[in-house]
């Protein structure tokens, strides 16, 4: 009883409070509520910071026109989905089937082989190494953000996740597997069996080749990494860069390295002639003609994906073969081949500067375990075909 009383008494007298508060303050509180009042309505999908405050500051707005930061929930990737319906469900077996080394035909190499989660999203290779200790013909991008991209691989030759992900699963060089065998693993697992008839509720034979690249696209699309200083710039802290890393963001937009990479992933729709101004050393190139390969149209010849710039710093070796591990000397090249400029070594170090403020949060995953084999799980084999 007495309890309740104590809290009557609390309510009343809080009541009170608040009440001369109000009749004090009234105009005051009042312009201080209306910008919360929105923040509060998209704060239901995003934390509540995610937003873009408003400023004076000349180089945050331009910059805005260009970019914009990573959102801080990563389940804002979601969105990018399609026809692909994200459920916690499917997000855990995609991460299993993610760090799964049995979906390889040597049961030895993964996603995570290649697209170290502990280690930028790559493999820092020149380029990939995969079944059979083979050497594939070019350099591994990052899969952190590559939900952002509008299409995959250098060439872009697959246009999401879920088509892209059957592609190393299939290919001799990588993980030489085939979907009837990926099939074969995952069904002499009766554990993989269950979480699939979980994760796919309603399918009669959930265990497919495409649902295992539909749930590792719900688990990629986790991958972002949120909050770099760059992006606290973007949504309007003017301290979030030093003197360096401003000067870098101008001359990189100043000097049109906006054109290819930019937007929310530093990166671009299209496909470039790398050369643009200026053909690049021959060597660079490594006789890949990238795009052309897919679309055979002329003005594809070694025209390639302009790759995303975030975290970079992670990433070398730099360009599609993987032959520039010195990211002031391929910042460099990219100004001389891209834009025919010739950028002084303080310019150069002043880009890089800015490009290595977009490190993020790398995303915490938690290593999965992974089910036990049985006597049916298929045993690795190493043979090249
Ligand atoms: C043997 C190393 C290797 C393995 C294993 C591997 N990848 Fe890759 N991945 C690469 C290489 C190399 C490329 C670039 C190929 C190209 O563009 O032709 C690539 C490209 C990608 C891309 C495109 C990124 C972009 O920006 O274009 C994604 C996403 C990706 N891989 C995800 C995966 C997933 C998911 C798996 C597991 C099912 C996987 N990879 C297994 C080496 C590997
Ligand atoms: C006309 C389009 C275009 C412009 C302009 C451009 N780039 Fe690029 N960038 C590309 C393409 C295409 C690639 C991939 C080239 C390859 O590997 O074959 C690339 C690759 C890069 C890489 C290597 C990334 C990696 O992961 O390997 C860096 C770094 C880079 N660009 C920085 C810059 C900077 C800094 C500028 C401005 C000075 C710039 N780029 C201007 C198209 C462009």
């Amino acid at each position: 009883m007495k309890k309740v009383y104590l809290l009557a008494a609390v309510m009343i007298f809080a009541a009170a409070i608040s009440g001369c508060k109000k009749g004090e303050e009234a105009p005051a509180a009042q312009s201080a509520n209306a910008p919360k009042a929105v923040e509060t309505a998209q704060a239901s999908q995003a934390p509540k910071a995610d937003v873009l405050k408003e400023t004076q500051d000349e180089l945050i707005n331009e910059a805005r026109t260009n970019f914009q930061p990573i959102p801080l929930d990563v389940k804002e990737g979601y969105k990018q989905l399609k026809n692909n319906n994200p459920t916690p469900e499917k997000l855990e077996l995609g991460k299993m089937l993610y760090f799964e080394p049995r979906l390889s035909k040597s049961q030895l190499i993964s996603c995570n082989t290649c697209h170290n989660l502990s280690f930028g999203g790559d493999d820092y290779q020149q380029t990939s190494i995969g079944h059979g200790w083979q050497r594939g013909p070019r350099n591994a991008p990052t899969v952190l953000n590559s939900v952002y991209n509008t299409a995959q691989f250098w060439d872009g030759r697959a246009g999401d996740l879920k088509e892209q992900a059957k592609g190393p699963l299939q290919a001799s060089v990588e993980m030489a597997a085939t979907p009837e065998y990926v099939v074969e693993v995952v069904k002499s697992i009766p554990e993989y069996v269950e979480l699939f008839k979980v994760a796919f509720p309603g399918e009669a034979d959930p265990v497919t080749f495409d649902n295992v690249a539909k749930a590792i696209e719900v688990f990629e699309a986790t991958l972002l990494t949120p909050n770099s200083k760059f992006d606290q710039f973007l949504r309007g802290d003017s301290n979030a860069l030093n003197a360096d890393e401003k000067a870098g963001l101008k001359l990189y937009m100043d000097n049109g390295c906006t054109s290819c990479h930019a937007g929310i992933n530093l990166t671009s729709d299209g496909y470039h002639p790398f050369g643009l101004k200026e053909t690049p050393e021959e060597k660079l190139l490594a006789g890949d003609k990238g795009r052309f390969v897919v679309s055979e149209a002329e003005g594809d010849e070694f025209a390639f994906k302009a790759p995303t710039l975030r975290n970079i710093e992670y990433t070398a070796p730099y360009f599609h073969s993987g032959l520039v591990w010195d990211l002031n000397e391929a910042v460099a090249i990219m100004a001389k081949s891209q834009l025919g400029a010739d950028l002084s070594a303080e310019e150069v170090a002043q880009i890089v500067a800015f490009l290595k403020s977009t490190t993020g949060e790398m995303p915490k995953v938690e290593y999965p375990i992974l089910p036990p084999s049985t006597n049916n799980t298929p045993k690795p084999t190493y043979t090249i075909d």
